[in-house]
């Protein structure tokens, strides 16, 4: 994937353009783990629909296996999105009344052949690496923000995508939740060799990734400055450490 200049604003009632993403530059390739953290507002969330192709730029390229994809036709686009991506959204945006495991299953019902016929013993298995093996015939009503949080990581995966999209991916967990999901998130990663892209807030979960960039003022910038004091934040969140290699969760 490669973002060059890409721009994104949004019309206001009063006619004038908000600008929200003015010109950035991105590459992501496959298996690289990208951070991007920002204050709230900076246009974090509309980057990672740019990403995964649920929104457009209003101005710059967005490359995706070389292509670009302003001229993509709406159903190929939409083939696309359902292929390559896994998005794990800020808001969950779990379906009501449809229990964990449907949910999770629920990529699955575009899959063809095998990856189709067994989608719900797959959705079990990836509840099961989450934690919520137990937990798998719950509706979401009836599970609380970390759960639902968990079932929507779940179902990001399921489908291997070539490239996962991580909105606030541990924004509902407590810091050992938080670190056991981005094991997982980079483990399932690491074996499928797919990229993963994270938004956070959270200098410990970014410590994680291979390259991480802060979104101010409608671009991205290197965040760098202080490698040790991220490893440092890391190692006592407990991000780093036995978690990573080990995520601790049997079968449930
Ligand atoms: N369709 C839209 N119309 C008007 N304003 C929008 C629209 N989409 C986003 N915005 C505004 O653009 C800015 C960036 O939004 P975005 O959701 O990308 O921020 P964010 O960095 O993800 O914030 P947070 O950390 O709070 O999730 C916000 O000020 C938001 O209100
Ligand atoms: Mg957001």
């Amino acid at each position: 994937m490669a973002l060059s200049g890409v721009r994104r604003e949004v019309p206001l009632p009063d006619g004038s353009r908000l600008p929200i993403l003015t010109g950035v530059d991105l590459e992501v390739d496959a298996g690289e783990h990208v951070a991007v953290v920002g204050r709230s507002g900076s246009g974090k969330s509309t980057l990672l629909n740019i990403l995964g192709l649920l929104d457009s730029p209003t101005g710059g390229a967005y490359l995706l296996d070389g292509e670009p994809t302003d001229r993509l036709r709406a159903r190929r686009r939409s083939r696309l999105r359902g292929e390559v991506f896994g998005f794990v959204f800020q808001q969950f945006n779990l379906l009501p009344r449809r229990t964990a495991v449907e949910n999770v299953a629920a990529p699955l019902l575009y899959a063809s052949g095998r990856a189709y016929l067994t989608r719900t013993r797959a959705a079990r298995e990836m509840l099961d690496r989450v934690g919520l093996g137990a937990r798998a015939d719950q509706v979401p009503e009836r599970l609380s923000g970390g759960e639902q949080q968990r079932v929507a990581i779940a179902r990001a995966l399921v489908r291997r995508p070539r490239v996962v999209l991580a909105d606030e991916p541990t924004g509902a967990l407590d810091v050992e939740t938080g670190a056991r999901v981005m094991a997982l998130l980079t483990e399932v990663t690491a074996e499928t060799g797919a990229a993963l892209v994270t938004i956070t807030h959270d200098l410990s979960v970014a410590a994680l990734a291979d390259r991480r960039f802060t979104l101010e003022g409608g671009h991205l910038a290197p965040l760098d400055g202080d490698a040790h004091l991220l490893a440092a934040t890391a190692s006592r969140s407990g991000v780093d450490g036995p978690a990573v290699a080990d995520p601790g969760w049997g079968p449930a």
